[in-house]
């Protein structure tokens, strides 16, 4: 009977007075239900009238209070709809979500790629030395290891040296595809990365990283410039222009470095490409043959590309923006531009 009657109260309207007191007077009033029910108690047996009689006091101290609430409830109400109901207010826009503006470039640089063939996958943040690191040609104790300042985890492998880190890069992404696929592979790697570094304009201790890797029998470095020229053109504008310069990675041979000419400026020298009028946008090179027989290729018959950008760094290029921690003060000024 609880349950009906609370049910039936609910379903009230709380500025209805004379709705309250009819529910008040059918079950709680002199003749009420619950009163009828608690006063047949006296020709129940002995032994459940007071277990009868508690419950049936629980019940009426229940109704009761829940009827003083819808009272009030009534009164809030009654009040708030009288002083504040201004009919000729406009109404009030709500404000509706947006993707991050890192979340949108990493979508677009995703699809750009996508539409050149390649798959997306995703890994883990945190990640084991080997394959941030060992196979991707940089062994233990390498100075090429002081590249990436590298934030370790307290975990030691049975020799006691540290072995888990917060990846330093997506690189290890490289290592973990091939791990698991044959050729051909055709992916991009979107994810965030972290280093031991201090916050400037241009540098966070967490960012994000896009790496790419295609890895096939014939791949040729004309593969690699083909396809980030029309990355390059996708992104920036069909008249870029994209320049290679040498430049060393450890998982590439050889390495290079692709900038593209200043958008902003079309090459003549301004404050965007602090007057060279060229942004460097990337790394990239042929994939290590080290790097291919480690993830168990067959390094005569397999060759490939790689190349990684980070994605902060696109986005404010792309959008002038002057400093990275723009991207993660969660300012709505900021955030809603975009
Ligand atoms: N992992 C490099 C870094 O974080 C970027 C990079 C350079 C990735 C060249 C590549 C590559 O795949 O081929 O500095």
């Amino acid at each position: 009977m609880s349950d009906e009657a609370l049910q039936a109260l609910s379903s009230l309207d709380a500025l209805d007075s004379r709705a309250l007191e009819a529910w008040r007077v059918e079950y709680l009033g002199r003749r009420g239900r619950l009163t009828r029910i608690l006063r047949g108690i006296a020709e129940m047996p002995v032994e459940t009238r007071r277990e009868i009689g508690e419950a049936g006091n629980r019940v009426k101290a229940l109704l009761e209070q829940r009827l003083s609430e819808k009272e009030l409830e009534a009164k809030a109400g009654g009040v708030a709809v009288l002083d504040a109901l201004d009919v000729t207010l406009p109404g009030r826009t709500l404000a509706t979500g947006r993707l991050h503006p890192i979340t949108q470039m990493v979508r677009e640089i995703c699809s750009a790629f996508e539409e050149l063939g390649f798959q997306v996958v995703e890994g883990p943040e945190v990640e084991w030395d080997r394959y941030n690191f060992d196979l991707l040609n940089i062994p233990k104790d390498h100075p090429a290891r002081d590249m990436w300042d590298t934030l370790w985890i307290d975990h030691v492998d049975e020799n006691g040296e540290r072995d888990m880190l917060l990846r330093t890069h997506t690189s290890p992404m490289q290592a973990r595809v091939m791990e698991q696929t044959k050729p051909p592979v055709r992916v991009v790697v979107p994810g965030k990365c972290y280093r031991h570094e201090a916050t400037d304009a241009t540098h966070g201790w967490h960012f994000y990283q896009i790496e790419g890797l295609a890895v096939d029998e014939g791949i040729s470095f004309a593969n690699l410039k083909g396809t980030l020229y029309e990355f390059a053109r996708r992104m920036f504008g069909h008249d870029r222009k994209v320049r290679f310069r040498c430049d060393f990675f450890p998982f590439v041979e050889p390495g290079v470095e692709m900038a593209i000419d200043c958008f902003a400026c079309d090459g003549a020298g301004c404050r965007v490409c602090k007057q060279t009028g060229w942004l460097e946008i990337l790394g990239a090179g042929m994939v290590h043959p080290n790097v291919l027989t480690n993830a168990g290729y067959d390094a005569e018959r397999y060759t490939g590309f790689a190349f990684g950008m980070g994605v902060e760094r696109i986005a404010m290029l792309r959008n002038g923006i002057d400093h990275i921690r723009h991207f993660y003060q969660n300012d709505m000024r900021f955030l809603t531009q975009f």
